[in-house]
């Protein structure tokens, strides 16, 4: 897929099919995070967390029961973190893992969504990101859930500009 392709097909995935990511498939998409540009890397550098176990996924995805889940049922949770540096960087550099990924995973026609939801408490729950690995004084930031949608990603938006703009 041409680059121009996969910017305009990204697109969040709210529904998954209950098939596995082929092993492949799931390490070119944490390929695209190490790929990232990264903000001060010497002081500290992303953790990628892959889920793939079922059990894991239920307990980060069901936090407000099994008729919400927050991970919309995606088979692979990919948590990053990283310990704070400078105010916003670690932020800034998880949104920018994430966002190589979702562009990979668009490019491999798998959906995918960014996900802030529930980190802020997973974050406060040091035995599940223990369970988890998490390294010691890494924050959870962001994930990106990924999986087969119930609808084709591969499918090209027509362009619309949707943020504000100045010119000077
Ligand atoms: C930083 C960030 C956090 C997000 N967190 C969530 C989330 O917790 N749950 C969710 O359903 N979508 C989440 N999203 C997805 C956005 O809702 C989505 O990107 C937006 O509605 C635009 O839709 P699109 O991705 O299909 O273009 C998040 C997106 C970003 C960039």
């Amino acid at each position: 897929m041409e680059l121009k392709t996969a910017l305009l097909s990204r697109k969040s995935c709210r529904s998954y099919l209950p098939k596995k990511v082929e092993a492949d498939k799931l390490e070119q998409v944490i390929t695209a995070a190490s790929l990232a540009p990264l903000g001060m890397p010497k002081m500290g550098k992303p953790h990628l967390t892959v889920v793939t176990d079922e059990e894991m996924l239920k307990k980060l995805g069901y936090r407000a029961g099994p008729e919400r889940d927050m991970i919309y049922g995606a088979p692979a949770l990919i948590i990053v973190s990283q310990k704070p540096t400078r105010p916003g960087l670690a932020e800034m550099n998880a949104a920018c893992v994430i966002e190589m990924m979702a562009l990979m995973a668009t490019d491999l026609g798998l959906g995918n969504i960014y996900l802030y939801g529930v980190t802020a408490a997973l974050s406060k729950n040091g035995e599940l990101k223990a369970e988890l690995g998490i390294p010691e004084g890494n924050v959870p930031l962001s994930r990106l859930a990924v999986g087969y949608g119930t609808e084709d990603v591969a499918v090209c938006k027509e362009f619309v500009p949707s943020l504000s703009r100045n010119d000077i």
